[in-house]
């Protein structure tokens, strides 16, 4: 009862809080997020009717990914059917050469239309998204399907702006797949990090390895509790799922239809038990093995002394660039305990034979082979920054999860980096000091202002490297997220915040104006479409 009536109090605090906020800046109340670079509120409003058409200059197929967004909103929302129009429509989407970045556009609204002007489709897009957005002030004072006037003018600080979700600890069915994809195209953030293997299941059907989802998919059981808890428990029911090939493309074309691409995680050499499951002979050891069921870093990995392993995984890898547009496949590289390597013949064979210093240079060596396969399909190899230990890949970008210290020697060396630190970035982490008030989760402790907080570019960096930080990224990994619902409120809000901290100009960003956006009218935003995000109880 007590946290109940605490609860309670420290809301009515929060609330109180931003009414004292002074509201001068006419934008505030329009509450975009994230914030575009610069936006000047006018006089007036435009109201949308069966009556609005809208006209095109551009017959790039792309464009009609952002028709179907914008129209299927109205006709959604408020039962408006907008026309195309072969002259000028009251909006007129247009493809001009005026911006340097192809995500950035131009929005003005007057009383008698809206003009959306890009260098590309997917700075439209994000014109629309904004333009959807000003529909909830007009909402907000009554003026069903409205918008304000306003000229602004946008583009994205950063060209990686990155969701992740790990399916292999729990899985995620597609359709839960494509509302999270539906989310962060809605915060104009574009890039979805799928992590479809693991130790504790394989979720992805590669049609020459059936084993892989027909035994790795599955664990024994799923522990109860945390895996600090003395004993500990289990659940004793099998559990699993993957993604048929034909659901995977569906999900492709989905993010793609949104300007979001999918980059597919294939874990090695570590976090690889479920596929050692099902073919135990890629193990040094020769197993067997069943897929794990307890969280943390298992030490059987794929051998790097033999062939069969470089074989296997480039026939998956083959399977993978088929499916993925992306030009970025990761390739994890993370937490691969060395051990096997150090008591294996092949692998001590395979470090004389190729001359290496010890068994990080194995672990480059298996990076760089990889690489060389990946290039060779005209894609490009990312991993955790773990892929530096014994030298990086020649081409290869490093997703920065310790701390950021990987992520600058990467950029010093004339690397591309993705900015993910556990400091900022992990949503796994607890959202509360109080952790008996919330639900279990790994451990750590991860705000909102402290998300909002993040800085993806080193201030130590030399400025003639900065064009290696492409951006950053939210990490959500489930060991202790095995439901929807739970999922949401740990990545809502925090993703908000992430997706302002790289789309606005660092100068824009003001938590106190954030956090006010967010109540005021990104909540409601998010409650319209049933999310459950977390409120804060802090006293922000
Ligand atoms: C990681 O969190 N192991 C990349």
């Amino acid at each position: 009862m007590k946290y109940i009536w605490l609860t309670f109090i420290s809301f009515l605090v929060w609330c109180g809080c931003a009414s004292i906020l002074d509201i001068k800046d006419k934008s505030l109340n329009l509450g975009l997020i994230p914030l575009p670079k610069k936006v000047e509120v006018l006089d007036g409003y435009y109201q949308f009717s069966d009556e609005t058409t809208y006209s095109i200059n551009s017959s790039a197929p792309e464009i009609d990914y952002v028709v179907a967004y914008f129209s299927n909103h109205f006709n959604q929302r408020y039962g408006i059917n907008v026309r195309k129009t072969e002259n000028n429509g009251a909006v007129r989407l247009i493809i001009s050469d005026e911006f340097e970045n192809p995500e950035g556009y131009h929005l003005e609204t007057s009383p008698s239309g809206v003009s959306i002007a890009a260098s590309d489709p997917s700075g439209l897009f994000y014109g629309v998204i904004t333009l959807i957005q000003l529909l909830d002030e007009g909402e907000k004072k009554g003026l069903s399907s409205s918008i304000s006037s306003v000229n602004i003018v946008d583009s994205p600080r950063y060209s990686w702006r990155g969701m992740h979700l790990d399916v292999g600890r729990h899985f995620f069915p597609v359709q839960f797949v494509k509302r999270y994809i539906d989310l962060i195209a809605m915060h104009k953030m574009n890039k979805f990090h799928w992590h479809l293997t693991e130790d504790q299941g394989w979720r992805i059907e590669i049609k020459k390895y059936p084993k892989l989802t027909e035994v790795g998919a599955w664990r024994p059981e799923t522990l109860v509790g945390h895996y600090t808890d003395e004993p500990r428990k289990f659940d004793g029911v099998r559990y699993g799922g993957f993604y048929t090939q034909d659901e995977i493309r569906e999900v492709v074309q989905y993010a793609e239809s949104r300007f979001v691409t999918v980059v597919p995680e294939i874990e090695m050499p570590g976090h690889s038990v479920a596929a050692l499951a099902a073919y135990p002979e890629l193990s040094c050891t020769g197993g067997p093995f069943t897929v794990e069921k307890m969280w943390g870093v298992h030490e059987d990995v794929y051998c790097a002394g033999k062939e069969e392993t470089f074989e296997f995984l480039i026939d998956v890898l083959a399977e993978v660039v088929e499916l993925f547009p992306s030009t970025y496949v990761h390739i994890g590289g993370d937490e691969c305990p060395k051990v096997r390597w150090e008591e294996h013949d092949l692998d001590q064979k395979r470090i004389a034979e190729e001359g290496l210093k010890d068994e990080h240079e194995l672990q480059s060596y298996f990076i760089k082979r990889i690489e060389r396969f990946l290039l060779s399909k005209n894609k490009r190899l990312i991993g955790w920054d773990e892929i530096l230990e014994g030298g990086l890949a020649p081409e290869a970008t490093v997703m920065s999860w310790r701390g950021v210290k990987g992520g600058i020697e990467a950029a010093n060396s004339g690397h591309d980096v993705v900015m993910t630190p556990t400091s900022h970035c992990y949503f796994d982490y607890y959202q509360s000091e109080n952790k008996e008030a919330e639900p279990i989760a790994i451990g750590g402790f991860l705000s909102l202002e402290k998300v909002y907080e993040f800085e993806p570019m080193p201030p130590d960096l030399d400025p003639e490297k900065a064009h290696h930080i492409l951006g950053g990224q939210g990490n959500v990994w489930t060991e202790y997220i095995s439901s929807e619902e739970y999922a949401e409120y740990m990545i809502y809000p925090r993703m908000c915040a992430m997706a302002e901290v790289l789309w606005t100009p660092e100068k824009r960003r003001s938590f106190e104006k954030f956090v006010h956006r967010l109540k005021t009218v990104h909540f409601k935003r998010l409650d319209r479409l049933g999310v459950n995000y977390r409120i804060p109880k802090e006293n922000i």
